[in-house]
């Protein structure tokens, strides 16, 4: 079976081709528009889908060598995301699926984030944990077989992946923060400044990154535009470091809670390097198998909508086309 997928929910066009479970294809546009905005424009990102979409298509399909008349399926992301965005893409799915006269299927992007990994590993048998952590989750589901998954931690607040955004954000760095954090955080000392490792008293497993937002922000606002542009570089290597070890704690929580010793991680963070030499240094002391897919399947990627739908049409699951898009899609609704 030869799926085509398309995801449009934030601010990465893209499309991908898989064929039998196989990546044929996966092409990724960025809108870097939305640097000089300091974050994602959604009036933009819609109008960015709707000038590159078709040209995106048309570039996975070419690069899998595959003509649109042999694709027997189209995934699209129909939630969570951008309303206009989710639109774009959902309804440029429902008229090829029409024109085409084949199935489509709407895929939660969350399910998709969580099958990323399966891309390259599908040897990754079930029991399993995945840690999502991208720009609008930080969770880690418990996933006992596909569609079978239990929420184990949740932030209360921000994402880790927010937390990047807001931290560069004040560092003066442009967005998104995350790569730019790490850029910066290179070379510089991460033991300079004492942030905190939020602890919450009600529910240990989850996540809480707003306190951290604020110890960033009332830092910088003591140190006047020099001592800024001299601390930059520790203070951004600090602030990673509490990040990944509240990330890493709490996953550490969740293993000897539930046992599972498989991990797989996934959203936009997963691509921080830092993030996976920790990940590394904590499975070989406490005897984890962690997984990481490919920093290009980290964040927003068609390859993992389409791979995520493919498992579904496989087992007979189509949509209608008065599917709507839902912005606050979540995983287990
Ligand atoms: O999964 P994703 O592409 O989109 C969402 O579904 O949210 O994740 C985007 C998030 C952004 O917050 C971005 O700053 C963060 O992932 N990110 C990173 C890195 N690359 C992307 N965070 C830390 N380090 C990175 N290298
Ligand atoms: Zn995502």
């Amino acid at each position: 079976m030869i799926v085509l997928g398309i995801e449009t929910s934030c601010d990465e066009t893209s499309a991908a081709v898989i064929q039998d479970g196989f990546l044929k294809s996966n092409i990724v546009l960025s809108q870097e528009i939305h640097g000089e905005y300091g974050g994602v424009v959604p009036e933009i990102a819609s109008r960015e889908h709707e000038v590159h979409l078709t040209s995106i298509i048309a570039l996975a399909l070419q690069r899998a060598s595959i003509s649109k008349e042999n694709v027997d399926a189209i995934a699209v992301t129909y939630g969570a995301g951008l309303m206009g965005a989710l639109l774009v893409g959902l309804n440029v799915a429902k008229g090829l699926a029409i024109g085409l006269n084949i199935p489509f299927l709407g895929v939660n992007h969350m399910e998709g984030h969580l099958y990323a990994n399966m891309i390259d590993n599908p040897q990754m048998d079930y029991p399993f944990l995945c840690m999502l952590v991208s720009g609008g989750h930080t969770q880690i589901w418990r996933v006992d077989s596909f569609g079978e998954y239990t929420l184990f931690s949740n932030t209360v607040d921000d994402a880790a992946g927010e937390a990047f955004d807001k931290g560069a954000r004040i560092l003066g760095l442009k967005y998104p923060g995350g790569p730019e954090i790490q850029r910066v955080a290179t070379g510089g000392d991460s033991t300079a400044f004492d942030f905190p490792r939020p602890r919450l008293k009600r529910s240990e497993l989850d996540f809480s990154f707003s306190g951290l937002k604020t110890a960033i922000l009332y830092t910088c606002k003591k140190m006047n535009a020099n001592e800024l542009i001299m601390n930059q570089s520790d203070i951004a290597a600090s602030y990673q470091e509490a990040i990944i070890d509240t990330l890493l704690e709490k996953l550490e929580k969740v293993h000897l809670k539930t046992n599972i010793n498989k991990v797989s991680v996934a959203g936009g963070v997963a691509a921080n390097s830092r993030f996976r030499e920790k990940a590394s240094d904590l499975s070989q002391k406490i005897g984890l198998n962690i997984q990481f897919p490919k920093m290009e399947l980290c964040t927003d990627n068609a390859a993992m909508i389409a791979m995520a739908g493919y498992e579904r049409l496989n087992g007979g699951e189509i949509s209608t086309l008065d599917l709507p898009a839902i912005p606050n899609l979540t995983l287990a609704g």
